[in-house]
C-alpha cells in the first residue's frame, strides 16, 4: 500500500468515527427553558401505526415561548413518554427517551406483542406536549408478528419510501434479462473458491425464503437471513431469486461489457460491480435495536462518551485482521503510539506475528470505541463533519430507510429477471420465520397468494 493510500485509509477510519460523534456542541447539562408545549414539535414514523418496524420512533423539538426551537439539551429526562393500551391495560412495550445533547430528543419504542389500540403519552412536566395523547388505532403488529401486506406498491406508499434510489439505478442499469441458471452456475464456480468465497443463493416464492450457500465460511448468512425474514413478515416480496455474497469485500471485477454477475454485496467500489445492500451491522442493528444488539443509529446519539474536551487527541482502532491495510496500521500504531492507537483483537486470515503486530488485545465495547477524536486544530472541519454526517444520518440511515431500500432493490431486481423462479428441490433450504409463540400477533391482513386477491389488506 502506498503512503498515499495508508493517509486515505486512516483519514476514512477516522472520518467514519467522527460521524458517530456528532453531539459534543453544547454538551452542557440541564438547563431551564420556558418550554411551548403546544408549540413544541413531535413527529415521525413511530406516530403512524402503519409503518410496523422492530423499533419505532419519533421526534421531540421543543420549542421556547420565543416560538424558537430550543437547541440544548433539557436535561436527560425532560420528556415523560409512555405506551399503554387504549384500554388502560399494561402494554408490553419497552419505551426510550434519547438525548442528543442538542435540544431535540428521540422516543422509541420496541413492542413485543401486538395490541389493537394503543395511546402513546408525551408529557413534559405533567403537560401533554404537542398533540398528546396520540393514538393508534386499529392492529399495531410487532416485529415478531408475521403480517405482511400484500401489495408492495402500497407498503411503499405508506412506508413513505422514496420512489428510487441513485444508488439502486446505477447497480442495476448493467442488467437486464437475467438469467439466474447462467449466473449460478458462473457465481459458483468462480466465487465459491475453498476458504476465498462464500456466497448464499436465496430463492423468494411466495413470499417464503429458500437458500443455498456456497464455500467454507457461510456463518454471515444468518444476517441476510434475519432482514428477508424480517421484510417478509411486514411485506409480500415478489417471486426474486439472487445471490449474496457473504464476504466482506466486493467480488464481480468484470467490465461492464463482459457480462459482470448481479452479486448482492454489503459493501461495493467504483471498480466492482457488486449490487449494494446496506451493511450487514446496520441492519443487524435496526432489526435488534433494544433487543440484542445495543449499538444502533440512535443509541450512539444518546451516548456520546467524554465532553468534546475530554476526548484524546488520537486516533483509535481495534479489529480483526480482515486485511492487510489493517496489519499495516497497527504496525503504524507501534512506531508512532502518539498518534495511533490500533490494535487486533483476532487473527484469522494471516499467521500470528506478536513481533510485528503485538499481542491481541480485548475487543471494546463500541460506545468506547467512539470516544475518540481528530486534531484540536480541525476543531471547524470536524463541526462541520458532524452536522452533515448527521443530517445524513437523518436522511438515509433510519430504520424506515433500511427496508425502503432493501425491498426496492429486490423488487427492481425481481422485474430484470429473464423467467420467474421456480420452486426449488430439496436441495436447497426453507429459511423459518422464527417461533414467537408467547406473543399475541393477531394478524387481521389476508395472507392468501398475490394473484387472486384484490381486497385491501391494509
Ligand atoms: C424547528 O424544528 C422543526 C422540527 O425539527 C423544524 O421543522 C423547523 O424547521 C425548525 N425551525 C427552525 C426555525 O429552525
Ligand atoms: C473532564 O474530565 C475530568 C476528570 O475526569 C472531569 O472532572 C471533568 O468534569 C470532565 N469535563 C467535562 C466537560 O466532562
Ligand atoms: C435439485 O435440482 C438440481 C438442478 O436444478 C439437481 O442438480 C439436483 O440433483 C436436484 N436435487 C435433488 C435432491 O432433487
Amino acid at each position: 500500500m502506498t503512503k498515499f493510500e495508508l493517509i486515505h485509509y486512516l483519514l476514512s477510519i477516522l472520518i467514519w468515527l467522527i460521524h458517530f460523534d456528532y453531539h459534543f456542541v453544547n454538551a452542557s447539562s440541564a438547563f431551564e427553558q420556558n418550554v411551548d408545549t403546544k408549540k413544541t414539535f413531535i413527529y415521525g414514523p413511530g406516530l403512524d401505526k402503519k409503518i410496523t418496524l422492530p423499533v419505532r420512533y419519533f421526534y421531540i423539538q421543543p420549542v421556547d415561548i420565543n416560538n424558537l426551537n430550543i437547541t440544548r439539551s433539557l436535561g436527560d429526562k425532560a420528556f415523560d413518554v409512555t405506551v399503554t393500551q387504549a384500554n388502560g391495560n399494561r402494554a408490553r412495550v419497552w419505551v426510550q427517551l434519547l438525548d442528543p445533547q442538542d435540544g431535540s430528543y428521540i422516543v422509541r419504542y420496541r413492542l413485543y406483542e401486538s395490541y389493537s389500540d394503543i395511546i402513546i403519552n408525551v408529557q413534559y412536566k405533567e403537560q401533554n406536549v404537542a398533540k398528546s395523547p396520540y393514538k393508534l388505532s386499529g392492529m399495531v403488529y410487532h416485529e415478531k408478528c408475521n403480517c405482511p401486506v400484500n401489495r408492495i406498491d402500497k407498503w411503499f406508499e405508506v412506508m413513505g419510501c422514496p420512489e428510487t434510489y441513485h444508488q439502486i439505478d446505477e447497480d442495476l442499469s448493467i442488467f437486464d434479462n437475467v438469467d439466474l441458471e447462467k449466473v449460478a452456475a458462473e457465481a459458483v464456480s468462480r466465487f465459491s473458491n475453498r476458504g476465498m468465497h462464500s456466497l448464499s443463493h436465496y430463492r423468494i416464492i411466495n413470499n417464503k425464503i429458500y437458500r443455498k450457500t456456497y464455500g467454507e465460511h457461510v456463518g454471515f448468512k444468518m444476517f441476510s437471513d434475519s432482514v428477508l425474514l424480517s421484510l417478509t413478515r411486514k411485506v409480500m416480496l415478489p417471486d426474486v431469486e439472487f445471490f449474496v455474497n457473504l464476504g466482506d469485500w466486493p467480488l464481480e471485477k468484470k467490465d461492464k461489457k463482459d457480462n459482470p454477475l448481479p452479486i448482492f454485496s454489503w459493501c461495493g467500489s467504483d471498480l466492482t460491480r457488486d449490487i449494494v445492500m446496506p451493511t450487514y451491522d446496520i441492519t443487524e442493528a435496526t432489526i435488534e435495536m433494544m433487543s440484542r444488539v445495543s449499538l444502533d443509529v440512535f443509541s450512539v446519539q444518546g451516548n456520546t462518551g467524554p465532553q468534546w474536551e475530554n476526548k484524546t487527541s488520537k486516533a483509535f482502532w481495534r479489529g480483526r485482521d480482515s486485511r492487510q491495510e489493517r496489519l499495516d496500521l497497527v504496525e503504524l500504531s507501534r512506531e508512532r503510539p502518539e498518534l495511533i492507537d490500533a490494535a487486533l483483537t483476532h487473527m484469522f486470515f494471516f499467521p500470528k506475528d506478536p513481533e510485528k503486530y503485538g499481542e491481541l488485545v480485548k475487543t471494546i465495547s463500541f460506545f468506547e470505541f467512539f470516544k475518540i477524536k481528530w486534531a484540536e486544530s480541525h476543531e471547524e472541519e470536524v463541526l462541520k463533519i458532524v452536522s452533515n454526517a448527521r443530517s445524513f444520518v437523518r436522511e438515509n440511515l433510519l430504520p424506515k430507510d433500511i427496508y425502503c431500500y432493501h425491498a426496492k432493490v429486490f423488487n427492481k431486481f425481481s422485474k430484470l429477471l429473464k423467467y420467474k423462479p421456480k420452486l426449488p428441490n430439496s436441495s436447497w433450504e426453507l429459511v423459518e420465520q422464527p417461533t414467537d409463540n408467547d406473543a399475541k400477533c393477531d394478524c387481521k391482513r389476508s395472507t392468501k397468494s398475490k394473484t387472486k386477491e384484490k381486497k385491501d389488506e391494509l
